[in-house]
This record gives structure tokens, C-alpha cells and sequence, in this order.
């Protein structure tokens, strides 16, 4: 047994949201494991929790406050136990959170993280941290590379697929979002950084990267021979030894330039997949949303795309219910579903966010929302099924990530981003054809050719 004095300290972090915030949880596991801590699975045993929490939707937000009360009760058993707040709520409510929950040792904005450590300092002496700030540095400068951690912070092989972040915060101001206040202004990374930071994932066994961004098809970052467009940053990427595929989200329709619809059907390591949410079919409630497009545009768009690569699989986010929705605007949503054939999309009922333009106005019956979105949510998976159905019979690359739930079975993803499952000897990090063979609820079924 060690000496307990010279255990490193444990972190538990608990991830709420979008695929951005999986990807600062790792960052911030990794700017604490720089400063000694490794990651537990439990928050029993833990000595640092720290919730990464989401903002979006007034539910999102409320979660965390039960869940704080919760982890309030392990301090009773473990005195020493430091709680922290981080994310969109953090950086929404900042001081306001340790009002209403003075068991928070430490609150933390997405854009401070990088000064966890001084931080930590801070609440180890018994007081309470709080750094909500939109700093002129970059974390990301101010990160350890993840070359940089230390040995046994981080777990040495990854899981073959990743985020990385490229871009970060909105300037677009859509009438019911949070994401310009929380995240902050539009910014992107230097080319340099991120190809670095993919190499070093590749080097890590990872072979698929998702780039990620609020807005991240408006990215614009400053390269070594002038600026790239996230369709160039894409063929750099391409370039990469050992990165097998490259996926992107989440994408405005306003920024989809011809280059990167053109890369959908020239770049090889561009998944065929993209998420481009529409938000409403109806013109007027785009307008009330600010969106700056139109269903028009939008139909006319998702064509080209369909041109470049016949065979992509298009995603989309909805909000139902929005306020001044009407049945005509609804019926107007529902005919852009049909239109297009969503593979996958996510809807919501309206939540109305404080401080957000679209908080003023009047909210459509709760009932009449509910009952929208059970139509909208119904035909979205119906056309998920029809989409996933057209695979059977057919024989698609898979990526594999994990072992499945039975004996001997393995999953992965599709090009498509279908969960594919086989039993057959393959390893995380295999890519295979595999011929689908049948279509069950949520995944597909297959076998490895060759
Ligand atoms: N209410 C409901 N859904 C929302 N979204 C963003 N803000 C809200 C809100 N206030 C949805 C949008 C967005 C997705 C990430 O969350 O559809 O694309
Ligand atoms: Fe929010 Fe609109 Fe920006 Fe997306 S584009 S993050 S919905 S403001």
C-alpha cells in the first residue's frame, strides 16, 4: 500500500451538454492532472468534483443545482471534499450559484479553465475561487499540450475517435440562444495549434477527429500561409498520416461556402455526414429568430450539398414552439422535414432563456408545444428508421470503438455515424467493411468482410 500523503489527489468530473463541453472536461482533467490529480469514476472517494454543466435549456440549467445537492451530502463524510461548478452555468450565473449552493468551492467560466490550478490553490486555503472572465489570452495557449501531462493523469490510449476544438463562441445571436453570452464572440484557433494537437492525438492511437465548434463552419483561423476557411483547415487535415476520418459540427447554414460543400465530395477523409441545424420551417418564425436564412435557402442548400455528395447524411436541430408559432408555421416545419429526409435530428421545446431577445414574448400553450413536438419527434423517426433501413444489404467502413453489451461483440460507427455492431475478432481502432445484414432499433448489425 503507499503512503496515503503521496496518493495523488482525486478528481471526479461530471459532463452535461454538448460535445464541447466532453471536450473541455478533458482539458480540464488534464490542466488539473498537470497539478497532480487523476481521474476517479465515483464522486465517493473523490477529493476534487467538478460538474461541467450546460445552459442551453431552462431544464439543462436546473439539473445542476439537484446534482449539487446531492454532492453537498458526500461533504458530510468527507470534510475535505471541494466541490466546483464549470461551464455555461458557471459562466451564466457566477457568484449567484454559491448563493444558492454554499457547498461551491470554486466557479469557473469556459474560458478561465486554464487557470484551474491557481485556483485550486485558493480553495485548498479554505476560500472560494470564482473566474468568470472573457480573458484576452487564449486558454488553449496557456493549456499543458497533451504531451505535456503527466504520465498516469491520462489514460496512454484513446478511444479512436475525438473532438477537438477549433472555433468557439457565436456572433449570430439567434433570438433564443444562450451560446453568445455564455461561450462569447466568434474565435479560432490558429492552424498551427490544432495541427499539432491532431498529430498528437493520432499519436495517441485516435483516427478520427470531430472538429468542433458553436459556429464552426465560420471558421477563420490564421494559418502559416495566410488565413484558412474550415474547408482548408479539412485539407490539411487530410494530409495527416494515420487520421482516417475527419467530421465537423455544429455548422449555420449562412456558412456553408462553396469550398466546403465541394470538400464533402472531393475530400476523402470528410465523413459523409453533417449536421446542419434549420431550427423552423416557417420564414416568419426564422425572422422572430433572427436566423438570417430563409426554408428556402436552406431546401435549395441541403440540394447542392446532395449534389456534391449524393450520399450524405444530413442531421438537424428543431425548436418547436417558439413564441408566435402558429399551426400554418408548424405545418410549415413539418413540410421541410419531409423535404429533406433527416438520417438524424434533435428537436426541443422552446425554454425561455433570461436575457435572450425572444424572453420577452409571449409563449406559445404548453400543451399546443408538447403536442407539436410529439408529431415533429414522431416523422423525425420514422425518417431516421427509413434512412437506417436503406443500409441493409449494403457494405460500409467501420470505424470500431468498444466492446458491445453480449459476449463477443464489438461496436463502431458507420461513415454515416450509424452505431454498427459485429461479432468478430476486431480491436478498438480497426477499420473494416462490413456488410449490414439488419436494422434494429437504434443500431445496426453486420458482418466483417474479408
Ligand atoms: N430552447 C430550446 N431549444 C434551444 N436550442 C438552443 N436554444 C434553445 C432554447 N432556448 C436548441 C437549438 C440548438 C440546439 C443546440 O439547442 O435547436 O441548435
Ligand atoms: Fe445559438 Fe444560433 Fe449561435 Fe447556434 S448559431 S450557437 S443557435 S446563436
Amino acid at each position: 500500500m503507499s503512503d496515503a500523503k503521496t496518493d495523488p489527489k482525486k478528481l471526479f468530473i461530471r459532463t452535461y451538454g454538448c460535445q464541447m463541453n466532453v471536450y473541455d472536461s478533458e482539458r480540464m482533467a488534464e490542466a488539473l492532472g498537470a497539478d497532480g490529480y487523476v481521474e476517479t469514476d465515483t464522486p465517493e472517494n473523490a477529493d476534487m468534483i467538478l460538474l461541467n454543466t450546460c445552459h442551453i435549456r431552462e431544464k439543462a440549467a436546473e439539473k445542476v443545482y439537484s446534482e449539487l445537492g446531492r454532492m453537498k451530502a458526500l461533504k458530510v463524510d468527507n470534510p475535505d471534499l471541494k466541490i466546483g461548478v464549470a461551464g455555461c452555468v458557471a459562466q451564466a450565473e457566477g457568484e449567484e450559484i454559491m448563493r444558492r449552493q454554499p457547498a461551491v468551492d470554486l466557479v469557473v467560466g469556459p474560458q478561465t479553465y486554464h487557470r484551474l490550478p491557481e485556483m485550486m490553490e485558493q480553495v485548498d486555503q479554505g476560500k472560494k475561487a470564482l473566474d468568470t472572465d472573457f480573458p484576452e489570452e487564449s486558454k488553449f495557449e496557456h493549456l499543458p499540450t497533451r504531451h505535456g501531462v503527466r504520465a498516469g493523469a491520462q489514460k496512454a490510449r484513446r478511444n479512436p475517435a475525438a473532438f477537438l476544438t477549433v472555433q468557439e463562441g457565436c456572433d449570430k445571436f439567434c433570438a433564443f440562444c444562450v451560446v453568445p453570452y455564455t461561450r462569447g464572440a466568434e474565435v479560432s484557433r490558429p492552424v498551427e495549434r490544432i495541427l499539432r494537437e491532431a498529430n498528437d492525438l493520432v499519436d495517441r492511437g485516435v483516427r478520427e477527429i470531430t472538429l468542433l465548434g458553436q459556429n464552426v463552419n465560420a471558421y477563420h483561423g490564421a494559418g502559416p500561409d495566410g488565413d484558412y476557411s474550415l474547408a482548408r483547415l479539412i485539407w490539411a487535415l487530410n494530409d495527416v498520416d494515420g487520421l482516417e476520418r475527419i467530421r465537423f459540427t455544429t455548422s449555420h447554414p449562412n456558412d456553408m461556402d462553396d469550398a466546403l460543400i465541394a470538400a464533402h465530395g472531393e475530400c476523402e477523409k470528410l465523413m459523409p455526414y453533417l449536421h446542419l441545424p434549420v431550427q423552423s420551417g416557417s420564414d416568419k418564425i426564422l425572422k422572430r429568430m433572427n436566423r438570417s436564412h430563409t426554408a428556402e435557402s436552406y431546401l435549395r442548400l441541403i440540394e447542392r450539398i446532395r449534389a456534391a455528395r449524393p450520399d450524405i447524411l444530413i442531421s438537424g436541430d428543431f425548436i418547436v414552439g417558439f413564441p408566435e408559432e402558429d399551426d400554418q408555421d408548424f405545418e410549415d416545419t413539418m413540410s421541410l422535414i419531409r423535404e429533406v429526409k433527416y438520417g438524424q435530428a434533435f428537436s426541443f421545446k422552446y425554454s425561455t432563456r433570461p436575457g435572450t431577445p425572444a424572453a420577452e414574448r409571449a409563449l406559445v400553450d404548453d400543451a399546443v408545444a408538447d403536442e407539436r413536438l410529439q408529431r415533429l419527434q414522431a416523422l423525425i423517426t420514422e425518417q431516421q428508421r427509413a434512412v437506417q433501413d436503406s443500409m441493409l444489404g449494403r457494405d460500409v467502413n467501420v470505424l470500431f470503438e468498444k466492446s458491445g453489451r453480449f459476449e463477443g461483440q464489438m461496436v463502431g460507427k458507420s461513415e454515416y455515424l450509424h452505431a454498427v455492431h459485429v461479432n468478430a475478432d476486431v480491436k478498438p481502432g480497426d477499420l473494416r467493411r462490413v456488410r449490414i445484414t439488419e436494422s434494429v432499433r437504434n443500431s445496426l448489425k453486420g458482418d466483417v468482410l474479408d
